[in-house]
This record gives structure tokens, sequence and C-alpha cells, in this order.
């Protein structure tokens, strides 16, 4: 009986202990651990434009003296946005030299959030959303329409260097699924061929009309609603008389 307990144990240790001993998994193809590469060192200066400044100037006036720090994400993002939609190590060295922060407190952000890319990437940032919503309405045909389409793998740069696929988590946009992002627009209820319209026009930098593709305005039902469809209540509507003015 005791030994059996203890062997019960021993493999409750040990099965928690190779739990506790595995490598993580790749989650993302986003780049997490930086590398000095060429184009991207510290070595290369990196300064926010005079517009941008401004900018900067505005956001940190958002927030209250000892808070200054929550202009983070902002910040980040402008410079992503100056630097060709990525994030190079000397821009998060400018933004915690402007936070007054260690650098270690901009890594751990620009790190966790997949909307900073730590790469050079192509003018069009197709992200698609493969979660479950996304994934049971079709998203795998629409990923592969796009490698087919722009010959990108997920992670990388198309031959072109025009395009860049990225394979995300839920964009908040189920209800319309499946989808995918380009650079800040959303294109929703996809089909393959609506995928594939989509990179052929950017392909000639046209731009495709953002939005479902089904015909809907936004989320609403595709057959016409089926609740509240009546006039709505005036105010007052279902309150005791004499509770009423
Ligand atoms: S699951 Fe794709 S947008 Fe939410």
């Amino acid at each position: 009986m005791l030994s059996s307990l203890r062997t019960g144990v021993k493999g409750l240790w040990r099965a928690s202990s190779r739990a506790l001993q595995t490598s993580s998994t790749l989650q993302h193809d986003s780049l997490f651990v930086h590398r000095d590469t060429p184009e991207d060192n510290p070595n290369i200066p990196f300064e926010f434009t005079e517009q941008n400044q401004k900018r900067v100037d505005a956001l940190l006036a958002i927030y209250p003296e000892g808070h200054k720090r929550a202009a983070m994400i902002p910040l980040l993002d402008l410079a992503q946005r100056q630097n060709n939609g990525w994030l190079p190590i000397s821009a998060m060295h400018k933004v915690a030299e402007i936070l007054n922060l260690p650098r270690m407190r901009v890594y751990e952000v620009a790190t966790f959030y997949t909307m900073f890319i730590r790469r050079p990437i192509g003018k069009y940032h197709v992200q698609v959303c493969t979660t479950t919503p996304c994934w049971l309405r079709g998203s795998d045909a629409v990923l592969n329409a796009i490698k087919e389409a722009t010959g990108c793998e997920v992670g990388g740069n198309s031959p072109c260097g025009k395009f860049s696929l990225s394979e995300v988590e839920c964009l908040g946009a189920c209800v319309n699924a499946p989808m995918l992002q380009v650079n800040d627009d959303y294109y929703e209820d996809l089909t393959v061929e609506d995928t594939k319209e989509i990179i052929e026009k950017l392909k000639k930098d046209e731009k495709p009309l953002p939005g479902p593709r089904s015909g809907r305005f936004a989320s609403e039902p595709l057959g016409g609603l089926t609740s509240l469809t009546e006039e709505p209540t005036g105010p007052g509507f279902g309150v005791q008389d004499g509770l009423k003015a």
C-alpha cells in the first residue's frame, strides 16, 4: 500500500518535473529574440521626424507626471509606422530614453504584442486569423490562397518583397470569419476567390475595399433581423406610475 503510494507520488513528481522542463513550443511566427543584423542593430541611429516628434509630445501630454510610461505602446506604434512598418531595436531604445525607462521594460512590451514587427517587412503585411471561428469557416484555404498568390511562407516575405505574411490569433472580427488584415484594414467574410482578388489588387497597388465581402454592412445577420424588430420603446417604458415624474 505504502509502496504503491510512493510510486504514485513519484510518478506525479516525474510528470510535473517533466512538464516544467519541457521547452516551450513556437506559438507564433514573430521574432521574440533580438539578434544583431546589418539592418537592425543598436548602432543604427533612430530619431523621430520633426512631425512625429510633435505627435510624441502630444501623446506624452495625455498622461500625468509619473505615468508617462503609459504612452509606451502609442510611441512604439509611431516608431514602427515611421520605420516602414517594423520596429528596429534602436527605435525601442529611443522610446526607453523618452520615457526614462530601462530598455528591458520596452523590450518586454515590444516582444509581447504581435502588432510590433521585429523584422523588415513588405509594403503589405497580410495577417490571417486562424483561431477557431475563422478556422472553422475556412481560414486554412484563405491562408493557402495567399501563400500561392504571393509566394510568401508564414513569417516571411514574398520574393518580390511587397508582401509579408503572418498567421495571427483572433483579431476580434469572429462574426465575420474568416477574415484577414492588411496593414490597418480588415477584410471579412472571405472566400478563396475574394482573397485572390484582394491580393491581385494589392499587387497593382490598388486598394481593395475593406470590410465584409458577403454584402453585409458590418456583422448584422445575413438573413435580416431575427430580434429587436419592433420600434424601440420610449423613455419611461415599464416604470411604475408612482415613480413617474
Ligand atoms: S477568430 Fe478570427 S477574428 Fe476572431
